[in-house]
């Protein structure tokens, strides 16, 4: 490209090397490609077909003209099935003026950090994170801040510490519960405290709570539900896990009206709007998805309970083992502390390949994330390579 052309400062900050961790990956991919029989446990879309009667919904709304511009905040219809959804989990009931529908949790949470954050504002992560997250935080270029959390207390973030990150330039906490990669849930109580810290510090508690239909014991605790105030909370949530629908792009935020507004104007500039077939077909799902959703779930929580069992017999390896999601993360550090080296000596060695913990960042380092996205069948045969890697490399 002729170098005298500028560039923004955004498209320079997004133009970042991909990282050495998602190499394993695409190493993966590309082994896969050429013939090899690899094992991909490093992804983190769904292996589910979406159900059929949502298809079938989408395709009949196309047939009869459901194909033009739709609302910026979303169809009605759909709004309303969302704030149904709020008011059935949450003491506060919702409103569809609560409601904002965007293609995809990454894009809701793009939209609801470009509403709340200025460059050089501070935001607060819990670390691990998603890895969607720092582009993110990078286009917007907030100052971002990581609690760290620790495995030896579930990796469940310690409220202290959040709040000691707090500074006169703090806007916004943002939590994920169930977390990825961990699969961790975030207590009511913790929850609810940060909340109240939040709400009394004049700071935006933003949480993102798209594994929240993958619960094996405990039930989800949403941010609304935990919350007294909900004058500075934020709540994101999409289909792309729960209903395996992650290339339809759904998603949605639930805030105070004052913020959809603001939301509303962003996405009227940037997106204009959701299809419209898609919005039919995702209310159809919020309002019969019961079967469905259980049905995955209980497949979610039979893999997770037998590579546990796995992994427990495996000398060298200790596990954590994960209340929700579909994730497990091992910790390797009795093997290999760098957890890169052993993704990619895992790969080489026996075809498997799955997500270095350094990615997600301090917190993980050591770890590797193996995904719960393969049937059964297959997770058995990934266990019983990492089994014979591990007993070739554990030395006592
Ligand atoms: C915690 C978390 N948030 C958001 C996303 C992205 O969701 P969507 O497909 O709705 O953009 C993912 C995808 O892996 C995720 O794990």
């Amino acid at each position: 490209m002729n170098t005298s052309l500028s560039l923004s400062d955004i498209a320079r900050r997004l133009d970042v090397e991909a990282s050495d961790v998602w190499q394993v990956h695409d190493d993966a991919l590309e082994m896969k490609r050429r013939g090899e029989e690899v094992i991909l446990l490093s992804i983190g879309d769904p292996d589910f077909r979406t159900p059929e009667p949502i298809i079938d919904n989408a395709v009949s709304h196309m047939r009869v003209g459901r194909t033009h511009y739709s609302p910026a905040l979303g169809e009605l219809d759909l709004r309303r099935a969302v704030a149904d959804l709020e008011t059935r989990t949450s003491p506060h009931p919702c409103s569809p003026d609560e409601v904002a529908i965007l293609p995809g949790a990454t894009s809701a949470i793009h939209v609801v950090m470009s509403c709340l954050l200025n460059p050089g504002n501070e935001i607060i992560i819990v670390d691990p994170m998603y890895v969607g997250y720092p582009a993110i935080m990078r286009a917007v270029d907030a100052d971002v801040v990581r609690v760290r959390s620790r495995s030896d207390n579930g990796f469940e973030p310690v409220l202290e510490d959040l709040q000691a990150a707090v500074t006169a330039n703090t806007k916004v906490v943002f939590m994920n519960t169930p977390g990825n990669p961990t699969g961790t849930i975030i207590g009511r109580k913790r929850l609810g405290a940060m909340a109240r810290y939040c709400y009394d510090h004049n700071i935006w508690l933003v949480c993102d709570e798209v594994y929240s239909m993958f619960t094996f014991e405990k039930p989800h605790i949403s941010i609304r539900a935990a919350s007294q105030h909900l004058d500075n909370i934020v709540m994101i949530d999409g289909l792309s896990k729960s209903h395996a629908m992650s290339g339809w792009r759904m998603g949605w935020i639930v805030a105070p009206p004052t913020l959809i507004r603001h939301v509303g104007n962003f996405s009227a500039m940037s997106l204009f709007g959701s299809p419209q077939f898609i919005q039919d077909a995702a209310a159809f799902a919020l309002n019969n998805d019961e079967y469905y959703v259980r049905e995955m779930c209980a497949e979610y929580k039979k893999r997770r309970d037998f590579v546990c069992e796995q992994f427990s017999n495996m000398p060298g390896i200790r596990y954590h083992r994960p209340a929700a999601g579909m994730f497990v993360m091992l910790d390797v550090t009795e093997i290999n502390p760098d957890d890169t080296a052993f993704a990619r000596d895992l790969l080489t060695r026996q075809k498997m390949s799955v997500v270095p913990g350094s990615g997600f960042g301090e917190s993980t380092r050591g770890h590797v994330r193996f995904s719960l996205t393969q049937p059964l069948e297959v997770l058995r045969e990934g266990c019983e390579r990492l089994g014979r890697y591990v007993r070739e490399n554990y030395r006592v």
